[in-house]
């Protein structure tokens, strides 16, 4: 098995040159509007570590934003896609199909909450699949208006750009958008905070916003589906308060408006659950899954109820590329690993970790003003000293020293001022830790 030593080290200044010379020609062969966080070019990864052309060895707290949750080149993936590429690399699901995309169906349909009867169907990107989720949605429900939410993030093609909060950088200057979709209130705990402490802390009051503005500004009789992140990603990662999806889905049902969950980011173990929307004790309708499913090979998926999903006319839904067997080998030995190697439990103590650092560090230093998530997908929200007004540039300088440092850290947010951390759930303790003395030096620096 091919490893790869697991420990920080700095070869050169961070970007070494044979990532300078790299850089200065994807200025002149790549579109600008292709952007990099990391001034460094990868040349192996593995557990923990991401080494680049130079020999620097980075430790990884981002994953390639949530998709290697099993760690990089994983050895069950990496069997099974070799053996799969030997065997044949296409054939179109749609004209010959194959084995492994019925096995990972089941396999969603197995794994995906919800006792009842269910389906799936597969395609490349979580924005792919967002878009399918809608389509099926408005097939089976007659309808055709679909809710997202305050800092939502689902894709960047034109359905999902509707769908997403954020104008810059995701839509700005690329409209029109699709029509009929709507924008309701989240909950917010860490800013909802500023309008009282009830709708700060009771989820169902948030909901009660929320449907309030549903029920006004779109009528139930024309909306097909609401669509959420059970916890937010690109937006900030926003857990939403106790009670809050629960009286969506609720409301939903008593609506004939189906309940989408975006799992495109929490899926697949990465909250300490196999789906984030467990946490909450809710079975949404459809949910969308993509990144961890697949350690890196692209594939996505709509699983949900069997009523719902089989409610598109026979080849209404599909694609060239959709569930291609080299994506589905990765799918299911990424499942298998979750599964045998207990990932679930491991993203539950990667939770403890890094929650117990970061409200030690928190209590001493009030540019901290919320540390927040599930699992190995945790962040903490930085603001100017005793206020709650956001502090990007703050944001952006400990970004730029951690990875000065050797250490992968990524930003979101719709006010750009959240730090996000998403380990490999296969990241040891002393580089997690190590990562965090990194964080917590460059901040005291700044
Ligand atoms: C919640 C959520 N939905 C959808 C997407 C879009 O997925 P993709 O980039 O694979 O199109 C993302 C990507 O970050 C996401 O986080």
């Amino acid at each position: 098995m091919r490893t790869l030593e697991q420990s920080r080290h700095l070869a050169t200044t961070i970007p070494g040159p044979r990532s300078q010379e790299l850089i200065a020609r994807k200025a002149a062969a790549v579109s600008r509007g292709i952007g990099n966080t990391m001034p460094v070019y990868a040349a192996r990864a593995f557990g923990g570590i991401v080494e680049d052309v130079d020999g620097n060895r980075l430790i990884d707290l981002g994953s390639g934003i949530a998709v290697t949750t099993i760690g990089n080149a994983s050895p069950r993936v990496v069997d099974a896609v070799r053996r799969q590429v030997a065997d044949f690399t296409h054939t179109c699901f749609m004209i010959t199909p194959y084995e492994g995309y019925v096995a990972v169906a089941e396999q969603l349909n197995r794994l995906t909450p919800g006792s009842g009867e269910k389906r799936s169907a597969l395609f490349n990107s979580g924005s792919e699949a967002v878009e399918n989720a809608v389509k099926i949605a408005r097939s089976y429900t007659g309808k055709s208006a679909v809710v997202s939410f305050d800092h939502a993030y689902h894709g960047r093609t034109n359905l999902t750009m509707a769908l997403t909060a954020k104008s810059m950088p995701y839509k700005h200057g690329f409209g029109p958008f699709a029509p009929e979709i709507y924008r309701a209130p989240l909950s917010y705990p860490f800013r909802d905070a500023e309008f009282g402490k009830e709708i700060a802390t009771d989820g169902a009051v948030a909901a009660k916003r929320a449907i309030t503005v549903i029920e006004k500004q779109v009528g139930a009789d024309n909306l097909a589906a609401v669509l959420i992140e059970p916890i937010q990603g690109e937006g900030g990662f926003i857990v939403p308060a106790d009670g809050f999806l629960p009286a969506l889905r609720d409301w939903c049902r008593d609506n004939d408006v189906v309940f989408i969950a975006d799992e495109v980011q929490t899926g697949f173990a990465r909250t300490g659950a196999m789906f984030a929307c467990e946490h909450d004790g809710v079975e949404p309708d459809l949910i969308v899954t993509a990144k961890g499913i697949a350690d890196g090979l692209p594939l996505s998926a709509v699983t949900g109820r069997a009523e719902i999903m089989d409610a598109p006319h026979v080849s209404g839904l599909g694609g060239t590329y959709g569930g291609n067997p080299l994506a589905c080998a990765a799918a299911l030995a990424t499942i298998e690993t979750i599964e045998a190697d207990g990932l679930i439990g491991r993203a539950r103590e990667i939770e403890t970790l890094m929650k117990e650092r970061l409200h030690r560090l928190q209590a001493s230093d009030d540019r901290i003003g919320d540390v927040r998530g599930r699992g190995a997908m945790i962040a903490m929200e930085l603001v100017k000293p005793g206020t709650l007004d956001p502090d990007p540039v703050l944001t952006g300088q400990l970004c730029v020293g951690c990875h000065t440092a050797g250490v992968i850290v990524l930003s979101c947010g719709t006010f750009g001022n959240v730090l996000r951390f998403l380990p490999p759930l296969t990241i040891s303790d002393e580089l997690l830790v190590e990562g965090l003395d990194v964080l917590e030096l460059v901040l005291k620096d700044l």
